[in-house]
């Protein structure tokens, strides 16, 4: 059964830097008028609290979405926060899971099809698109669910965007994703995607994204980093590889590494990002 519950990590500085990127790659997609889907295989509840005592309990949404607003740095042109807002409308204290940063960012004639294999997580998800005909949520695994669906079929739009957000609790996930990875582009080559991963002092992603570069000359990447790996208890930094998206899309130049820190951290070194 699966523990990881997205409720403790919500509005970090791993969450903000991903969403942030997600933001951007739908700002891009959407510039085109012909309609598309979005695809998450790992989407969370959709939703959160971040005064449930999960949130407060670790911190991680203090140190990360509270301090970045608190001290004013993130770009106020980001379409993050612009879909933030949006969500948020007068209750503050919520922030939204990648499904409804989405959501808010689509149009009525996108789809949009959401994977949560966790029951409870899937039944707040449920709830939460309950009103939405573009929307499906399926209560299954992601990784069997979407390559079954692809490429999308007669009324589904033909171009879109994919976002693979493990939670990396089960034995060899980081081993398994470069061959799922493969196995999506070979059947939705149209389809642009990104994948998060942690970075954590093990360095176990190195490998994972090595063995996926092999596969894909034109794979992107993008991390933020916020600490010394060696000097790290968790995550010392945030990761996602993007295929099918332009750096341009993805990397403005109002992006800057310190924007991402949060008071007394060290830079990390630039030169990786
Ligand atoms: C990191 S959280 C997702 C957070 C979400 N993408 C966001 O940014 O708001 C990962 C989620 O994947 C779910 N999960 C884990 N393995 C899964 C699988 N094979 N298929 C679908 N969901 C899965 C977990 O229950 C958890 O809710």
């Amino acid at each position: 059964m699966l523990s990881y519950q997205h409720m403790y990590h919500a509005g970090s500085l791993a969450d903000v830097h991903k969403h942030i990127l997600l933001a951007r790659a739908l700002t891009h997609m959407t510039r085109d008028s012909s309609p598309m889907l979005y695809a998450e295989t790992h989407s969370g509840r959709g939703r959160y609290n971040l005064d449930a005592p999960e949130a407060q309990k670790t911190g991680e949404a203090a140190a990360g979405i509270d301090t970045l607003l608190r001290d004013k740095r993130l770009d106020p042109d980001e379409p993050f926060l612009t879909a933030l807002r949006r969500f948020q409308g007068q209750n503050k204290r919520l922030y939204p899971g990648s499904p409804s940063i989405a959501a808010k960012m689509l149009r009525r004639e996108d789809m949009l099809w959401l994977w949560e294999l966790h029951p409870r997580e899937h039944a707040v998800l449920q709830r939460l698109f309950a009103r939405e005909r573009r929307t499906q949520v399926f209560n299954a695994d992601g990784t069997l669910g979407l390559p079954m669906r692809l490429p999308p079929k007669a009324a589904t739009p033909k171009r879109g965007l994919i976002l693979i957000d493990p939670s990396y609790e089960l034995k060899g996930e980081y081993e398994t994703l470069p061959s799922f990875i493969r196995r999506l582009r070979q059947r939705w080559p149209q389809g642009a995607g990104m994948l998060w991963y942690p970075m954590l002092p093990a360095l176990r992603h190195e490998a994972m994204v090595a063995a996926i570069r092999d596969n894909h000359n034109d794979l992107q990447q993008h991390e933020a980093i916020w600490s010394e790996p060696y000097a790290a208890r968790g995550l010392y930094g945030s990761g996602v590889v993007y295929w099918g998206l332009s750096v341009k899309a993805m990397s403005p130049p109002t992006f800057t590494i310190p924007s991402l820190l949060h008071s007394g951290a060290s830079l990390g070194d630039p030169a990786s990002l």
